[in-house]
C-alpha cells in the first residue's frame, strides 16, 4: 500500500451514496459549544499559503530564528518485533455445529514464539538486520512546490498553524483511518480525524463538546451530568469527570464486557433512570479492546446491541481505545489448556466481512482479523474514537487522534483553537517522518543547507505497510508476555495444605486441602490482567483485631495488607489495587478492594517473568500468615516497609506490576 501517493483530497470511504447521512447531534452540546465560532486569527492562516505572499500580518517568529537546524532520530525497522498468530487455530471433530465437541487447540504461538524463527511471510532479513535501526531526518526546509499534506520539514512543523493537526501527519492518518481501521463506517462521506496531545486530551476536549458544568449550590439536582461505564474504570476518566460535576453512572459487566439488557444493564439504567438522581445520562464511555482494567474484548455482537440502546436512547459513545491492535488470538485457547477446560471459553472472533453488501477489507490480514471498532456499527454519527500513539510509540510523544463525524471534529476543531491550538511540531515532524519518510530523493537535494553536516535519512519511512507490520510485532511481544505471566499466575492460584485426618478410621490417609487464593481470565487484549483475590479464603478473614475497638480483620484491611506485604523482601512488587478503578464509592466499599490489577507491559521480559513468580510466592506466603500479630506487625511497620519499598525501586529491584504513571 503506497501511502504517500494519495492525498485526503482524493479519497471517499465506501459507497457514499447508498449510505445514509450521520444524525445532527447538536441537541447533545453543552451550551458554550454552540457558541463557540472560528478563530479569528486562525481564519487567516489560509492567506499564508499564497505562493509570494509578504507576511506582516501574523506573530510567526521567522524560522532563521529556530535554533534547530534539523531533527534526526535513529528508528527501529517495523519488523524489529516478532508477531503472533493472527486466529486461535481449533479443530473440531466432525460436526462444525456440536457446541460439546472437543476442541483441539493447535498450539502454533509456542512453535512460533519461543523459537528465533520469523515466519517468512513476515520478513526476509536476518534476525540482525531486523533490529539494526535506521535513520530519519527532518530538514529545516523542504523545496517549494510540494503539496503541504506530503512535505515534512521544521519551517512548517515548528510554526504555527494546522489545528487539526500537522497537514502530511494528519492527511496520513485520515487515509489510514478511513481505508484500513475503519473501512466500513456506515454513514455517507466517512470519519474525520484531529490530531490531539493524546486520549487523555482528546476525552478532555470531548467532555467540552457535550457537557455543560454542574455545580451542586448553582444547579438543580435534574440537569446533573452522567458518564455510563462499567463498574470498573480507567480511573484518570474519574479525575477528568468530578471538576465538572459529573457523576460516573454504573452499568454492569461481565466477563464479555457491559451488559446491554436485563437487570443493572445498559438498557435497565437508561430506562428506569430516576431524574432525582440528575439528568438521564447522555454519554457513555468504555474501553472496547483490552478492556482497561479487565482486559476484556467487547464482541462484534454485544457492540451491536450496545450501539442499538444507545441510539434508542440517544446516548454519545466514547470509546477509548489505546489497545485496539493488542487482542490476543491465543488468550482462550491457552487458558483453556492451562485449566483444563477442553474447551476455550469467549473465544476471539473475526468479523467477517460481508462483500456482498459493499463492506470492505482493510487489505491487511491482521487488521481485518481484528475486532473492529463502534464505528463499523455508527449509523448515527454518536461514536467518538479516540487513539493514541502513546502505546504504539512512547506515551512521552503526548499524540493522538479523535475520529467522529465531520460535524463533531469540525466543533473540536473549535475548542482546540482555544486551549492547545495544536501538538508539538517536534513530536509530529518526527513522527511523519517515521511513517512517510523523505520525499523522493532528486528534490529532497535541492532542500536548503543547513549549517549542521548534512546526515542523510536511511529509512524510506514504515509506509501503512510498516505501520501494521510494528503493530503486529507489538501484539506478538504483549501476547507473549500475557501467555508468560497468565501461566505462572494458573500455576500458583491454589494452596494446597496436608491436614491431619478429623476421623481415626481414615488415620491412614494423608488429607490435602486445596485453597483458592485468586482466579483471573487470561486477558483477551490489552496490557492488564485483572485478579480477584479470595480474601474470604484467608486463614485471618474476620479474625478479631488485636485491639477489639479496631474491628475485625475485614476485606479492604486484608487487601492494603497484601499490597504492603509485596513490597517487601524478597518479593518486592508493585500491584495496583482495584479501588482505584471503582467506578464509585459503592463500587469501591462492596468489591473494589477484592481486585487487583496487573500490568503486563511496564517490566523488562526478564523482569516480567521473575516479578510474576515474586508475586505468587509473596501471595502464597501472605495466606499463611495465621495470627492476627503477624497482619497487626506488617501493617505498624508500613512506615519502615515503605521506606525499604522506596530504596528498593531507587535501586531498580522493585518490580512494577501496578501503577504506570497514570494508567
Ligand atoms: C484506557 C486508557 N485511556 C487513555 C490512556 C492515556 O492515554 P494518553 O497517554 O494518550 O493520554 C490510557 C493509559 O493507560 C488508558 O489505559
Amino acid at each position: 500500500m503506497d501511502a504517500r501517493s494519495s492525498t485526503s483530497a482524493g479519497f471517499a470511504a465506501g459507497t457514499a451514496d447508498t449510505k445514509p447521512s450521520p444524525r445532527d447531534l447538536q441537541h447533545l452540546y453543552a451550551e458554550a459549544t454552540n457558541l463557540r465560532v472560528a478563530s479569528e486569527m486562525k481564519k487567516y492562516y489560509k492567506f499564508f499559503q499564497i505562493p509570494g505572499i509578504g507576511n506582516l500580518a501574523g506573530g510567526l517568529p521567522h524560522l532563521q530564528f529556530f535554533p534547530y537546524d534539523t531533527l534526526e532520530a535513529k528508528i527501529a525497522k517495523p519488523e524489529r518485533w516478532t508477531p503472533s498468530p493472527n486466529k486461535l487455530e481449533v479443530v473440531d471433530s466432525d460436526s462444525e455445529d456440536d457446541e460439546d465437541d472437543l476442541v483441539r487447540i493447535v498450539d502454533r504461538v509456542d512453535a512460533i514464539n519461543f523459537s528465533s524463527k520469523v515466519p517468512t511471510s513476515y520478513s526476509a532479513s536476518a534476525p540482525s538486520d531486523r533490529t539494526a535501526p535506521e535513520r530519519i531526518v527532518v530538514p529545516k526546509l523542504a523545496p517549494q512546490g510540494f503539496d503541504p499534506e506530503q512535505k515534512i520539514d521544521l519551517a512548517t512543523a515548528l510554526q504555527y498553524g494546522g489545528t487539526e493537526g500537522y497537514p502530511p501527519l494528519r492527511a496520513w492518518i485520515r487515509k489510514f483511518t478511513r481505508e484500513c481501521l475503519h473501512p466500513n463506517v456506515p454513514y455517507e462521506g466517512g470519519p474525520e480525524v484531529i490530531m490531539t496531545v493524546g486520549s487523555t486530551d482528546g476525552l478532555w476536549k470531548t467532555l467540552e463538546l457535550f457537557v455543560d458544568d454542574w455545580n451542586p449550590v448553582r444547579d438543580d439536582i435534574s440537569t446533573r451530568p452522567g458518564l455510563l461505564c462499567e463498574t470498573f474504570i480507567y480511573g484518570n476518566v474519574l479525575s477528568q469527570i468530578a471538576p465538572k460535576g459529573m457523576q460516573a453512572v454504573e452499568v454492569q459487566a461481565d466477563s464479555r464486557g457491559m451488559i446491554p439488557y436485563g437487570p443493572g444493564s445498559l438498557e435497565d439504567v437508561l430506562d428506569n433512570w430516576d431524574l432525582s438522581k440528575g439528568r438521564r445520562p447522555h454519554m457513555m464511555y468504555t474501553v472496547t479492546i483490552g478492556h482497561n482494567p479487565t482486559g476484556v474484548v467487547l464482541s462484534v455482537e454485544r457492540r451491536k446491541q450496545i450501539y442499538e440502546v444507545c441510539s434508542r436512547f440517544d446516548v454519545i459513545i466514547v470509546e477509548d481505545d489505546p489497545y485496539w491492535y493488542m487482542q490476543f488470538p491465543s488468550a482462550a485457547g491457552k487458558e483453556a489448556a492451562s485449566r483444563n477446560l477442553g474447551k476455550p471459553k469467549n473465544p476471539l472472533v473475526a468479523p467477517t466481512i460481508n462483500q456482498a453488501a459493499g463492506q470492505r477489507s482493510s487489505g491487511s490480514e491482521f487488521l481485518d482479523s481484528l475486532v473492529p471498532s463502534f464505528l463499523s456499527v455508527d449509523v448515527d454519527g454518536r461514536v467518538v474514537r479516540l487513539d493514541t500513539f502513546s502505546k504504539t510509540v512512547a506515551p512521552g510523544c503526548r499524540l493522538g487522534y479523535v475520529t467522529a463525524q465531520p460535524a463533531i471534529i469540525e466543533r473540536l476543531t473549535r475548542i482546540t483553537e482555544t486551549c492547545t491550538q495544536q501538538p508539538s511540531g517536534f513530536v509530529q515532524s518526527l513522527i511523519s517522518e517515521l511513517l512517510m519518510g523523505p520525499l523522493p530523493a532528486a528534490s529532497s537535494e535541492k532542500a536548503v543547507a543547513t549549517k549542521s553536516k548534512q546526515v542523510e535519512p536511511s529509512s524510506a519511512g514504515w509506509q501503512f505497510d510498516g505501520w501494521i507490520r510494528w503493530l503486529e510485532g507489538l501484539r506478538g511481544e504483549y501476547e507473549r508476555r500475557m501467555n508468560i505471566m497468565c501461566s505462572i499466575l494458573d500455576e500458583g492460584s491454589f494452596q494446597l495444605k496436608q491436614g491431619t485426618p478429623v476421623r481415626s478410621v481414615d488415620a491412614d490417609w494423608g488429607v490435602i486441602t486445596k485453597t483458592q487464593l485468586y482466579s483471573f481470565d487470561w486477558p483477551r487484549g490489552g496490557m492488564f490482567i485483572w485478579v480477584r483475590m479470595h480474601f474470604e479464603a484467608h486463614p485471618l478473614w474476620y479474625a478479631r483485631r488485636a485491639n477489639p475497638a479496631d474491628g475485625i480483620v475485614d476485606g479492604p484491611l486484608l487487601a492494603t495488607s497484601l499490597m504492603l506485604f509485596l513490597t517487601t523482601k524478597p518479593y518486592l512488587v508493585l500491584i495496583s489495587p482495584g479501588t482505584m478503578f471503582s467506578a464509585n464509592e459503592n463500587v469501591r466499599l462492596k468489591r473494589g478492594w477484592a481486585y487487583v490489577r496487573l500490568c503486563f507491559a511496564a517490566e523488562s521480559d526478564e523482569n516480567n517473568e521473575d516479578c510474576s513468580k515474586r508475586l505468587v510466592a509473596g501471595i502464597q506466603k501472605f495466606w499463611k500468615f495465621k495470627r492476627v500479630e503477624e497482619l497487626e506487625d506488617l501493617l505498624s511497620s508500613s512506615s519502615v516497609a515503605m521506606e525499604e519499598a522506596a530504596e528498593a525501586r531507587d535501586a531498580g529491584l522493585m518490580g512494577n506490576l501496578g501503577v504506570w504513571q497514570g494508567c
